[in-house]
């Protein structure tokens, strides 16, 4: 048995990790030898364990984790299998259209690839791999303020507008500068990420750079990512401003005419807080389960949030989705769309652009079988009456408002 195989062995048995899916620890460590065309793969988790195998450990890690013991990243998954899909039958499923439109753009299917930073770590295709297969499939894409490629790159590459994933730094006139350039690029909104004030812990991450024997210091030669090239880093400038509070709102939208929307969103009061401020959508997300521990699964946040918004601007959740009936269930209790980072990685960590194109896929034909199942041929079809909170039916009452 190699060391590494050794070593996963042990990763696999380690309550740290168990953020791996059971599925992905169980698909045996060679299947990215056996498997060598995307199309041979049937689900987001078996690419998972193809990515892990491809994808250097430390990056890997860096994808993979949470933060301390990854309990807010197993609730993600875990708060699915709290609610129950309720089909009904002999309604016209003939044609099925998965499109949406939030914000004024138009994208094929609801599921929308949310920012996740650094992808020239998982694949040398990079973010215009995962622009040209958002392009390629109809999807919607969020580019991160920590991606490998320039935005004016990606934008070309997706042929639309895209979003821009805005980290407000601690110096204004950078984030202004952030703005602008993301605007002219052609950007229609912000999402600004507000759930990462201060440090935070991952230990799966730095369990897997243990791992890694490569020497990390040639390629991490300390140079900032594209996005924050001509910035003002004189005194040092961090991507985060813990002094921000929700007037930031009205500020950018001073200086914007893109949509703002705010991401990292995981209670009703504070999604009443961002409508008041003007915001012109939100994003229900813990960060993937990498901000604050022991917190609710997204999905189980989102009946008090649709509450509170009250249809007045739309929803987007992200937060451990992984199989076309998670997205069922978060469209019909009220999200307008479904934001997917680590399944579009692990398909571009495992075969780049054509590895994204065959997570969309998957996920797509998987929405679809529920859609047809269900008697629901469009996505504005897909309301409360199809979804229930096993369980927990007493929410009907304190939700004051039919959500399921
Ligand atoms: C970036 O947003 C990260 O979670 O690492």
């Amino acid at each position: 048995m190699t060391q590494r195989r050794k070593f996963l062995k042990f990763l696999a048995a380690s309550p740290l990790l168990a953020n791996y899916s059971a599925f992905a620890q169980e698909v045996e460590e060679t299947l990215g030898q056996r498997l060598t065309d995307p199309s041979e793969v049937i689900n987001v988790f078996e690419m998972e364990a193809i990515a892990r195998e491809k994808i250097p450990p430390a990056h890997f890690g860096y994808l993979a984790t949470g933060v301390d013991s990854d309990t807010t990243l197993r609730a993600n998954r875990a708060g699915f299998s709290r609610f129950q899909i309720k089909p009904r039958r002999l309604v016209d499923v003939s044609q099925i259209d998965t499109s949406v439109n939030v914000l004024g753009t138009e994208a094929s299917s609801p599921i929308f690839l949310c920012p996740v930073g650094s992808q020239g770590a998982y694949h040398v295709d990079a973010e215009l791999g995962t622009a040209r297969a958002a392009a390629a499939k109809g999807h919607h894409m969020i580019l991160s303020t920590q991606a490998s490629t320039p935005i004016e790159a990606v934008v070309e590459a997706r042929d639309a507008p895209i979003w821009h994933q805005l980290y407000a730094t601690n110096r204004w006139e950078n984030t202004v500068a952030m703005l602008q350039r993301a605007e002219a690029a052609g950007c229609s909104a912000v999402c600004l990420t507000i759930d990462l004030p201060g440090g935070r812990n991952t230990e799966t991450q730095q369990l897997l750079m243990r791992e890694d024997t490569r020497n990390c210091s040639s390629c991490h030669t300390g140079q900032a990512k594209p996005m924050l090239d001509g910035l003002n880093t004189r005194g040092g400038m961090s991507l985060s401003d813990p002094s921000m509070t929700w007037d930031v709102i009205g500020r950018m939208k001073e200086v914007t005419n893109m949509n703002v929307i705010i991401k990292g969103i995981e209670v009703g009061a504070d999604a009443a807080l961002a409508v008041q401020h003007g915001a012109d959508g939100i994003v229900v997300s813990n960060h993937g389960g990498r901000a604050v521990e022991t917190g609710l699964g997204t999905i189980e946040c989102l009946p008090e949030i649709v509450t509170a918004v009250d249809s007045r601007i739309p929803i987007v959740i992200d937060g451990g989705f992984r199989r076309g009936t998670d997205i069922y269930k978060a469209l019909a209790m009220g999200a307008s769309a479904v934001g997917i980072g680590r399944p579009y990685c692990f398909g571009l960590g495992a075969f780049g652009q054509a590895g994204v194109e065959r997570v969309l896929d998957l996920l797509n034909r998987e929405l679809q079988i529920t859609m047809r199942g269900c008697g629901t041929p469009t996505i504005t079809s897909i309301g409360p009456d199809y979804v229930q909170d096993a369980g927990h039916r007493v929410l009907r009452g304190r939700l004051g408002r039919e959500i399921f």
